[in-house]
């Protein structure tokens, strides 16, 4: 029997979950959390055996989760994502057909022609920030960026950005898991339900007189057959925008945290641009911005020399997988020139990050900006705070002097 423990709730945790990431790697690989429970993996072969063998189920609804069965019986009927389901809590077919709908607008090259309006958009953005001392990375950049792309990508408007970013973010929160307060759930439920409202909307718009744009593109295929719902092609418009928001937010702000904690690294990066590519892949191992995800399964398996029950739920520490040092040298140590980088920020497997070539561009752009822009930033507070969310890690803000 062991001692140790999985709590992600703690001011401590929250500060710097990587110890006891390895505490738990060490002691018990395959943990059974009775706070919460579900399984809790934290070495790379385990994790990455779970999101890449199909007896693990991505539809978390099929789980006997006894907190998982209540948020699912205290949601709200009228959204899109109770009567539908999306990629990201689908299996094949239906997740091979809903995945398919949208996969082109994020291939590398797609993504690639993006790049000059996204420099303009960075450009912009930090001029309107010229006089700010200390400059708050989140506020000016990091929150607005990707929220401007994504609402650019799929065509609507921009006066409604404030309202995206904002319903985004209660909906994400939820990702606290079943531990998340009320007021949090029912924030998540008013937000669902106004972005709902919003891509209706928009959605009738389109049908009447299409755009070169993604909703209009999904709505094509919908009218073409029956390949998509209309519960389903707003459920996919509304994964699309809570997807890419507070997870690039978290990369530019965490990577930038871990470069001014290790200014050798910054420098190295300051002096040699070409380096960005590796730097921002190595940001994402070292912090990334989504520490964890959750599979079921659908049989009793044996994983990691534990058995584990059909229903069971196997909660998948990519962060701690990222630091598991039987796959990387020094795993605490923040190196941007490491090769051969398998990190696992992204997720593996059939559900592998459908907009990690648009977070990667959008990363490798603002850092580039941004040490061209006032090189030789520094951390203008003692302690950065953390928004608290255990599975979606990133800063409330991050305030720089030049
Ligand atoms: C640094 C930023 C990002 C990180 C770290 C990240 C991370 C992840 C991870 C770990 C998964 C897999 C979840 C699982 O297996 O259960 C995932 C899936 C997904 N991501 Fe991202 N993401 C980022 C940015 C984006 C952006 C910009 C978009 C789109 C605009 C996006 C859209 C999606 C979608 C649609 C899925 C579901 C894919 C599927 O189920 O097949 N993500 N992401």
């Amino acid at each position: 029997m062991t001692t140790v423990q999985y709590n992600p709730f703690t001011i401590t945790a929250q500060a710097d979950p990587y110890p006891q990431y390895h505490q738990l790697r060490e002691a018990d690989p395959v943990h059974w959390s009775e706070l919460m429970s579900l399984w809790v993996l934290s070495r790379y072969q385990d994790v990455e055996f779970v999101l890449r063998d199909a007896r693990f189920s991505a539809d978390r609804r099929s789980s006997d989760n006894p907190l998982v069965k209540r948020a699912e019986e205290m949601q709200d009927r009228r959204l899109p994502f109770a009567n539908a389901t999306t990629m990201l809590g689908a299996d094949p077919p239906e997740h091979t057909r809903l995945r398919g709908l949208v996969s082109t607008a994020f291939t590398p090259r797609s993504v690639e022609a993006m790049r000059p309006r996204i420099q303009e958009i960075v450009d912009e953005l930090l001029d309107a920030a010229q006089d700010d001392e200390p400059f708050d990375l989140i506020e000016r950049l990091a929150y607005p960026l990707p929220v401007i792309v994504i609402a650019e990508l799929l065509g609507v408007p921009p006066e409604h950005r404030a309202d995206f970013k904002r319903w985004s973010n209660d909906l994400v929160a939820t990702l606290g898991g079943p531990m998340v307060t009320p007021d949090v759930i029912e924030r998540s439920r008013v937000s669902g339900l106004e972005m709902a409202e919003y891509f209706r909307g928009v959605i009738a718009e389109r049908r009447k007189q299409p755009e070169d744009d993604l909703i209009s593109r999904m709505i094509a295929a919908e009218e073409r057959g029956e390949v998509l719902s209309e519960d389903e092609l707003l459920a996919t418009c509304m994964l699309l925008l809570a997807a890419g928001n507070e997870t690039t937010t978290n990369l530019i702000g965490n990577g930038m945290l871990a470069l001014l904690r290790n200014p050798d690294q910054l420098q190295k990066l300051q002096n040699d641009p070409s380096l960005i590519d590796s730097a921002v892949e190595e940001m994402l191992r070292f912090d990334g911005p989504v520490q964890a995800t959750a599979r079921v399964a659908s049989e009793q398996i044996e994983v990691g020399g534990r058995t584990v029950e059909q229903g069971q739920i196997l909660f998948a520490l990519l962060g701690a997988a990222n630091r598991d040092p039987a796959v990387f040298a020094e795993p605490d140590t923040l190196d941007i020139t490491r090769e051969d980088n398998r990190h696992l920020a992204f997720g593996h497997g059939l559900h592998f990050c459908l907009g990690a070539p648009l977070a990667r561009i959008e990363a490798q752009i603002t850092f580039r900006a941004l040490l061209d822009w006032r090189p030789n930033p520094r951390l203008a507070t003692d302690e950065p705070e953390w928004t608290g969310n255990f599975i979606l890690r990133g800063l409330k803000s991050l305030p720089l002097a030049f």
